[in-house]
Parts: C-alpha cells; structure tokens; sequence
C-alpha cells in the first residue's frame, strides 16, 4: 500500500505584476498548510508544496518591449522578484514552478497531444468580447453584466474573432455535475461551491490556442503540437503547471492535489475547466490512469486596504515592501500571524488596516503569547530557581481547554480551516491568563514559607500554565516558526526532529516540560506596539 501524502498548491502568479499582499497571502497559507501537514505526518517527503509564476501571458512581451529585454529576461527578472518576497516571507516550498521551464513546456505538449488524440481538441471560430487586462475572453452575458469592461481592472472589452483550437468542455458538464454531487468538499468554502454550482449549465466548448501574427506578442507561448501557426492559451498552459512538475516518476505519488488555494478571480478555471481537462486526459491513456480529480480547490475572498478595494488605478496596493516594513518594525513573524489570522480565508473579504494589525498584535502577541510566557517563566525562575515543577493530578482548566488539540488540528486542516487552529491557539493563552488571574499564583507564592504545601499547589499552577503554553506554541509554530523556536530554545523544549504533532499536543505527553527541566525567561517574545504610532513606511 502506498503511503498518503500531501500536495499543497498556490497560484502561479502572473510575471509581469509586483509581489503584493494577495500573492504573499495565498502563499502564506499554502505554506502555513504544508507546516500543519508536514507536523502532523513527519515523515520526510511527505508533504509537497508548490508555488511559482505564470510567465506566457501577452503583456510580458509589451513590458519586456517597454524595458528594451526580450520576454524571456523580462520573466526571469520579475520571477526572481517573487521568489525574493516568498522567501523574504519564510515560505517552506519545495519546489517554484516556472512555465517558461522545459520541464512544464514538455508535458504541456505531451497533455495536449493526449488530448487530440482522444478527439477532445477541434479546429473552430471563436468570437468574443477579450479583456486585454486579464488574458480572457468573456461569454456575451458575463460581457453585457460588467458593462463591457473588465469585472477585474474596469479596462474597455474588445470584440473579436479567430480560429481556435477547441476543448470539449460541454462534453464534461454532466460528469462534473455528478463530481460536485458525490464530492461536497471539492469546492470549497460552501459559498463558492453554491457559486459554481449555479453556473455549471449549457457549458461550451472553449477556445485554448491562440492565433500567431506577424505581432511579435503573439509569438510567445508554447506552440500547438505540429501546428506553427497557433499557440496555447496561457490558461490552459498555467494550469497544467500543478500536474507538470509531479509528473515524474519520483512525485507521482503526490498527485492528486489535496488543496489548490486560489482566491475568488480565478475560481471558474480552477473548479470546472481544470478538473474538465483532468477527466479528459485521465480517459486519453492509460499511462494518465494516475490523473484523480484534486480533492479540493480552497478559494478565499480578497484582501482590502483600509476598507478600499485595492486596484492599480488607486496605487495602494500593499505592496511586498509595506510588508517589509512591518516586519522591520514589529517581526516577520507578527506579519505572518496577522495575514494568516485575520486574512479573507473565507468568503468574506479581509481589511489590511494599521489600526487593526497594532490591535491583534498587542492583544494576541505582545499581551497574549508573549506576556503570558514572559509571566510563567519569571515566575518559575523566582520561585523554583528555572527548574519547572511537578505537574500534580488536577484536572486544571487550562488542561482542559487543550484538550484533545491533536485530534482539532487533523479535523481543522481537512477542511484547510487555519483560522480554526490559531483561534484554539488563542483560545488556549486566554484560558491561562484566567487560570492565572483566579489562582493568583504570585499571592499563594507569599505564603509558601508558612505553609509548605502551598509551593506544591504553586508548582502545579505553574507546570500547568507551562505544558499548556507549549501546547499552543506548537500550535502556532507553522504561522509564527521563528518567534517559537525562540520561545523553544528558553524553555528547553524544541521539538524533535520526527516527533509528530498527535505527541507534541498531549498534555503531560510523551513530549510535556518534565519537572525539574529548566526554563528560562529569555528575551521578550514581542514588545508592546504604540497604538498612537504612524504605520510604518
Ligand atoms: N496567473 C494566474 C493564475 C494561474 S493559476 C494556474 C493569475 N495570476 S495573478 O498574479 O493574478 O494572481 C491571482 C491570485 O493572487 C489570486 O487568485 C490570489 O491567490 C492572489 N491575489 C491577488 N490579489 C488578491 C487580493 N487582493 N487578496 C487576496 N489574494 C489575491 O491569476
């Protein structure tokens, strides 16, 4: 039997754009996911996680023109760019795709053969209204519903007419409405599901070559098999990129994806016309008999900035370097905690506000975590000398509240829920800080000298204020890996290399603070944010 494994995807980001927010975010989420799997299965190689850049799109040609480089360069400058911000972004990928490599250009073609051979791809005419901005065509209804301009960027649409290369999409329709049915988590959240599901009808055939001209733009992309006069649309090319680079004989295992994390734009490619495509070519050759339907596409809403839309028109993205600039001033990690937090996960857009970042940061961090750790361990150093005490029997509240942790993670990443994690995270500092506040270890600490099973009852407070504050630092380790492994190294409890996520969250587990272990205040985790400050720049 084969192992299980994970495959965790992020969009292939478009070249030509700077790194911003919505790209960071998606791979953010990615990469938090992947950490949560790859804790909770240790076995290495398990877990794959994959983003990269989008690179056959028409612009790079005008923007490589406008910079005097040819497209090529243009694209290996701007997807240096994203691998820069990825991993200024402590991103954990194994592996950054680019479509202009000639390892995804060879199985694009060998996809694209399978699927002539079957008779899924036509020769037709295409008419449509094109927006420019986004690289697509739009139906006339979805055309007539935003106007005639871009639902994305509001630019202008163009009617227009070529030969195509067609793909059977409407021979599809009726097995991808059965997939929905039988696979309610395929789609998710619900909302987009429901979504999708509305428009799944009267689906047609779409176009996926391009017609090559004399305009140098319309030279860049991968050419149709044996046919020089067409190129593949960047769409169809892009998506492949998720089954092109575990298609080997070393990844197979991986495919097929367990999560495609997209956000709201691009869901109707990633819901219908890829797993279309993929039940084509599953039916093309045997040797894609491997070609399962990924388990399920995650497409969260959007990021907006002060309760604007974010737009080029506007100029006020947040940009990679006002992500910086955050992370200069109060850690990279702090920025992590409060894209992944408080991110449109869901279907409801997020508010990149500075109010709101210095107010979780001071509530969740500085005055959470932070405070709360600080506290334990002063208090473990003043009164046992570092050395932490005995645990004791009780069933304390705070043992309570982590309760079965391992068993809530497993549950929350089958349904891709982060923000189910790290609000039990939360959830497991708040309990202790009321642990804290009815026992009132400092006070019962004053009486010890009279009364000297008090310093057993205060050692148990104390122990058990610990073990649950390693809990949820373990739980907030794939969000915040640097400022925990910090935490860790004062407390003398890094996990080991293969210690799975079940054991590390078992109170008083095989992984618990043992008494007598040393603790040690070490330097603050976070230090409090001055609300009144300006944002940093
Ligand atoms: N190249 C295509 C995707 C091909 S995938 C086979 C593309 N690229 S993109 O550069 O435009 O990236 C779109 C993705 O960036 C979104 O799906 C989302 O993951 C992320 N975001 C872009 N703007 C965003 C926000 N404002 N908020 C959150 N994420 C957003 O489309």
């Amino acid at each position: 039997m084969s192992t299980p494994t994970t495959y965790i995807t992020t969009p292939i980001y478009y070249v030509n754009d700077r790194p911003h927010i919505g790209h960071c975010y998606t791979t953010l989420l990615g990469d938090v996911t992947a950490r949560f799997h790859r804790l909770m299965d240790p076995t290495p190689g398990s877990t794959f996680f994959l983003t990269g850049t989008d690179e056959h799109a028409d612009k790079v040609v005008t923007s490589a023109a406008a910079h005097n480089v040819t497209p090529l360069q243009w694209a290996d400058r701007n997807a240096a760019e994203f691998e820069k911000a990825f991993a200024f972004m402590n991103a954990s990928h194994d592996d950054f795709i680019r479509t202009t490599q000639e390892r995804h250009k060879t199985k694009v073609l060998e996809y694209i053969r399978a699927l002539q051979k079957r008779g899924d791809i036509y020769l037709g005419d295409y008419t449509g209204w094109f927006d420019a901005s986004q690289e697509e065509y739009l139906t006339e209804t979805a055309a007539k519903e935003a106007n005639f301009v871009s639902p994305v960027t509001g630019v202008p649409l163009v009617k227009k007419t070529e030969k195509n290369y067609f793909f059977k999409l409407s021979a599809y329709e009726a097995r991808l409405r059965e997939h929905f049915a039988q696979h309610p988590e395929f789609v998710q959240p619900e909302a987009r599901r429901n979504e999708v599901l509305g428009r799944l009808k009267d689906l047609r055939d779409i176009p996926i070559s391009r017609a090559i001209t004399d305009d140098p733009t319309s030279q860049w992309g991968i050419k149709m098999p044996d046919d020089p006069t067409h190129r593949i649309y960047v769409w169809i090319d892009a998506l492949f990129n998720y089954l092109s680079v575990v298609d080997t004989d070393a990844r197979r295992k991986y495919w097929p994806a367990s999560v495609h994390f997209i956000a709201k734009d691009i869901l109707w490619f990633h819901a219908v016309i890829w797993p279309a495509l993929l039940t084509a070519l599953k039916d093309s050759d045997p040797k894609y008999g491997f070609v399962q339907l990924p388990k399920t596409v995650y497409s969260h809403a959007y990021w907006v900035r002060e309760g604007r839309k974010m737009s080029k028109s506007l100029g006020n993205f947040v940009s990679i370097e006002v992500l910086q600039a955050y992370a200069a001033k109060y850690g990279l990690d702090a920025v992590r905690w409060y894209l992944i937090t408080q991110g449109p996960q869901g279907a409801t857009d997020a508010d990149f506000s500075h109010a709101k970042f210095v107010e979780v940061y001071n509530a969740e961090l500085a005055n959470g975590i932070g405070n709360c750790a600080s506290r334990v361990s002063n208090m473990i150093e003043k009164y046992f000398a570092g050395a932490t005490p005995s645990i004791g029997a009780a069933n304390t509240r705070v043992h309570v509240a982590c309760a079965d942790a391992g068993g809530k993670v497993a549950a929350a990443m089958k349904a891709a829920d982060t923000h189910a994690v790290t609000s039990l995270a939360v959830a497991i500092i708040r309990e202790v800080d009321a642990y804290i506040n009815d026992t009132q270890p400092f006070k019962l600490a004053k009486t010890v000298d009279q009364n000297p099973a008090a310093k057993d009852e205060l050692g148990a407070i104390l122990a058990n204020c610990a073990e649950a504050i390693r809990i949820a630092s373990v739980l907030m380790s794939p969000a915040m890996p640097q400022k925990m492994a910090q935490l860790w190294q004062a407390w003398n409890c890094t996990p080991a290399a293969g210690a799975s996520l079940a054991d590390l969250c078992v109170f008083g587990g095989p992984h618990a603070l043992k008494a007598g272990q040393k603790i040690s205040k070490g330097e603050n985790l976070f230090n409090r944010a001055d609300a009144a400050e300006a944002p940093p720049a």
